[in-house]
């Protein structure tokens, strides 16, 4: 397993290979806080999420994964469950080949990963449910009674059992950011109430992960958490979240980062003002700023649909060329958001998407008035 985990000095280094990104401000220190708001970002990363889980896939994502991180990408995005862990195993793959041949070292790279949703193992099984039995249920990882939804699970035991085997399948000592996948999931099936309390429980394991030194750091991934009214049955308050990390692991707890969809579809994570203060009411990405949490942007390309036919406004105000590079340079350019995610299992993509990352972020004056003009 490669030991290690990023590093200010490795991801400083990082940004040093890459002259003209460099310079474009493609790198960011995302937040003052010590530790994590020392690490230098890509603010373009690659996800993993979307693909057959094949062989052919597998060997594209690889090369993918590998391209990126020779040509300036140093977040990468996945989730023990995404192509039914096969992206972890590829990112494992690419990670060895650079850091073997010595082109770039582990400490530059940040890599997240996620848990929460059942898991399968390479392919669907036939029997799924007698799969669950052999694999967890029976060695008593997991209590059937903790599933919600009848497919998601944050359990203590549960969550530490899927970061063995990401740790595993990426081949490292150290995941940098795990995140609990989609936690509001559960809200369909439990009350609040109980929320709050599994949510501590699976803080309190990760707390004591990160001093076991398998984590740097942990946080939510959601689809919809984030991007609901404040009142709605499944929305997420990070100022209620981030005080279970506190009970969880004092002041210096290790809840850094959340992540949501943002894009020209999705922008409520700026727009909406659902996260309140007391009687302050501010989007997620004040609430992040405010309480030293990293915001990474999901589904940058609304999983495809945003490449083609956008209205001819986004070009005039975000001023690249095509489609997927406005779409791209909208989501980089939020205030207060640190990295766009993209998946990209072919390598293809990587150099078309890079493009606006040689420009600077779009000023927020001009960028705000994409909600203005029409
Ligand atoms: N709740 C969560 O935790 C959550 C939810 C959604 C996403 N995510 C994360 O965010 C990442 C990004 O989101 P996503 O993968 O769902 O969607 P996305 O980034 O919006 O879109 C990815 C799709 O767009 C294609 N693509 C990439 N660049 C393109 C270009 N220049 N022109 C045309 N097509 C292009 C990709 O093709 P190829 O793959 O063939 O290159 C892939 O099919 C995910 O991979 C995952 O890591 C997390």
């Amino acid at each position: 397993m490669l030991p290690g985990f990023a590093t200010p000095e490795g991801t400083a280094r990082y940004r040093d290979r890459f002259f003209n990104l460099r310079e474009a401000g493609h790198f960011r220190r995302p937040l003052h806080v010590p530790g994590v708001g020392e690490l230098w970002l890509s603010s373009i990363g690659l996800g993993t999420y979307l693909g057959d889980p094949t062989d052919a896939a597998d060997q594209a994502y690889t090369e993918s994964i590998a391209t990126a991180l020779r040509s300036g990408i140093n977040v990468l995005d996945t989730a023990i469950n995404y192509r039914h862990q096969r992206s972890e195993r590829n990112i494992g793959a690419a990670l060895r080949k650079v850091d073997d041949s010595g082109e770039i070292r582990r400490q530059e790279v940040l890599v997240c990963t996620k848990a929460g949703y059942l898991s399968f193992d390479g392919d669907m099984p036939a029997d799924q449910r007698g799969y669950f039995m052999r694999e967890y249920v029976e060695p008593g990882i997991l209590d059937p009674a903790q599933i919600a939804g009848g497919m998601h699970c944050m359990a203590p035991a549960y969550l530490e059992n899927q970061i063995a085997r990401s740790l595993r399948n990426l081949d490292l000592e150290t995941i940098d950011v795990f995140y609990v996948h989609n936690p509001e999931t559960q809200l369909a099936d439990i009350s609040r109430e109980v929320f709050y309390q599994r949510l501590k429980d699976a803080f309190v394991m990760l707390e004591k992960q990160v001093k076991a030194g398998k984590l740097r750091y942990y946080g939510l991934a959601t689809w919809g958490g984030f991007r609901v009214p404040e009142g709605a049955r499944d929305a997420i308050h990070l100022f209620d979240v981030e005080k279970l990390a506190c009970e969880a692991g004092g002041d210096s707890h290790h809840f850094r980062f959340v992540q949501l969809p943002f894009n020209l579809a999705m922008p409520e994570a700026c727009g909406l003002l659902n996260q309140g203060h007391g009687r302050e009411k501010m989007s997620l990405l004040s609430a992040a700023e405010r309480l030293g949490i990293t915001v990474m942007g999901s589904a940058t390309l609304y999983q495809g649909h945003l490449t083609q036919g956008l209205p001819p406004v986004v070009g005039r105000i975000l001023g690249m060329k095509t489609d997927a590079e406005n779409a791209i340079q909208f989501s980089r350019s939020a205030p207060g958001l640190t990295t766009a995610l993209i998946g990209m299992g072919r390598k293809q993509h990587i150099a078309p998407n890079l493009k606006p990352a040689l420009v600077p972020p779009t000023p927020a004056d001009e960028w705000q008035k994409l909600f203005t003009q029409h």
